[in-house]
C-alpha cells in the first residue's frame, strides 16, 4: 500500500510522460500549459487511494485517474472565463494568456480527452464508469450555474449555498473515491460510504477555498485574493456576514455589490474589514473542522481494515491544513 505522497509522485510521473502532441498548436498549447502546471492533483490521488484500499497493484488505474484530473482542469479553464479570473496556480489563466475563445475550445477538448482516458478500463467496468462520470459532470454544470445565478441575488441561504458547492465541488471528490473503489471491485456499500466521505470532505474543501480566497497569501495560493468578493460570489463568508451584519454593515456591503464599476482593492478591503469585525473567519474555520470530523463517520463504515484507511485519513488531514 502507498501513502499519499507516493501516490501523488506516481500520478505526477504518469502525467509528466504524456505528450498531448496534436495539431493545431493553438488548441493544444493551452492544454499542455494547463496540465503541466500541476496543481495539487487531489482528485486522481483520491481515486488511486480508494483503489489502493482494495488492490495493491495500481497499473490499470492511472488512465481513469488521469481522466478525473483532465476533467477537473477542463472545469477550471471554463470556470476562469465565468469568474473573470486572470491568475491560477501562480500563472496567467488560459483566458488571460490567450483569450476566451482559446479557453472555450481547449476546455472543450479537455472534456473529450477526459472521456477518452476514462475509456481505458476493462469493458465490463466501462458502462458504470461512464454513467457515473457523466451524471457527475452534469451535476457540476448545475452547481456552476447556481454559483453564477447567486451572484445577482442577495437572499441566498446557507442551505442553498451548501447544495451549490456540493454540486460544483463535492461530487467530483466523492466520485473520484467511489470510482476508484468500484474499479478495484469494492462492494456497493463501501462505494456509498466513500462517496459520502468525499461529499463532506468536498464541502469542507470548498469552504476552505472560499476562506483562502480572502485570507491566503496570494503568492502561495496562486489565485487573486478577493476574486470572490469582486464577483459578488455568495460564499460561506459573505452569507454568514450578511446574516450577522448590523444595518450599517449590511448597507455598506449592499452598496458595494450594486456598483458595476469600482476600485477592486477598496471593495475587497471593505468586505475583509466587515468579515473581521463579525468574526466570520473563525466561524468558517470551525465549520470546516466540523465537516472534516463528520467524514470519519462514513469512513468507519468502510469494510477494510483500519490500517488500510490511515493513508486516506492522512491525506484528508493534509487538505485540512492546506494554504494553497
Ligand atoms: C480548485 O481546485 C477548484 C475548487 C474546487 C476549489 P483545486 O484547489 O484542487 O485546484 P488545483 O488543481 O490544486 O489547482
Ligand atoms: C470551483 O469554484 C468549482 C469548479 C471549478 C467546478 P471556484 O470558482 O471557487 O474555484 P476557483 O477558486 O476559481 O479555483
Ligand atoms: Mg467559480
Ligand atoms: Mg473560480
Ligand atoms: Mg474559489
Amino acid at each position: 500500500m502507498y501513502n499519499w505522497n507516493e501516490i501523488r509522485n506516481q500520478i505526477n510521473e504518469f502525467i509528466d510522460n504524456l505528450k498531448f502532441e496534436r495539431e493545431p498548436y493553438g488548441l493544444y498549447e493551452p492544454i499542455r500549459y494547463t496540465i503541466s502546471q500541476g496543481g495539487k492533483r487531489v482528485r486522481p490521488v483520491l481515486f488511486l487511494m480508494a483503489y489502493n484500499m482494495y488492490k495493491e497493484n495500481l497499473d490499470g488505474a492511472f488512465y481513469p485517474a488521469l481522466a478525473l484530473e483532465t476533467y477537473h482542469n477542463h472545469t477550471l479553464i471554463h470556470d476562469d472565463v465565468m469568474d473573470n479570473a486572470d491568475l491560477r496556480r501562480g500563472m496567467p489563466t488560459v483566458r488571460a494568456k490567450w483569450n476566451d475563445t482559446a479557453a472555450i475550445l481547449s476546455g472543450d477538448s479537455m472534456l473529450l480527452l477526459a472521456y477518452e482516458f476514462l475509456s481505458h478500463v476493462p469493458a465490463d467496468k466501462l458502462p458504470v464508469m461512464l454513467a457515473t462520470f457523466t451524471e457527475m459532470a452534469k451535476e457540476i454544470c448545475d452547481g456552476q450555474q447556481y454559483d453564477l445565478g447567486f451572484e445577482t441575488r442577495e437572499d441566498v441561504t446557507e442551505a442553498e449555498y451548501l447544495n451549490m458547492i456540493r454540486l460544483k465541488t463535492s461530487v467530483l471528490l466523492a466520485t473520484s473515491l467511489r470510482l476508484g473503489a468500484y474499479l478495484a471491485g469494492a462492494s456497493e456499500e463501501d462505494q456509498e460510504n466513500l462517496y459520502a466521505y468525499g461529499e463532506k470532505m468536498g464541502l469542507a474543501f470548498q469552504l476552505q477555498d472560499d476562506l483562502l480566497d480572502v485570507y491566503a497569501d496570494e503568492s502561495l495560493f496562486g489565485k487573486k485574493i478577493g476574486g470572490d468578493i469582486c464577483c459578488n460570489k455568495k460564499t460561506f463568508l459573505l452569507i454568514t456576514a450578511m446574516n450577522l451584519a448590523s444595518p450599517v454593515q449590511l448597507a455598506e456591503m449592499k452598496e458595494w455589490m450594486a456598483k458595476s464599476e469600482f476600485d477592486a482593492a477598496e471593495k475587497v478591503a471593505c468586505f475583509t474589514r466587515i468579515y473581521d469585525e463579525l468574526g466570520v473567519r473563525d466561524i468558517c474555520e470551525k465549520r470546516i473542522q466540523a465537516l472534516f470530523e463528520e467524514c470519519d463517520r462514513y469512513m468507519a463504515n468502510v469494510s477494510v481494515s483500519p490500517e488500510r484507511k490511515t493513508f486516506l485519513k492522512e491525506f484528508a488531514d493534509s487538505l485540512l491544513n492546506r494554504n494553497l
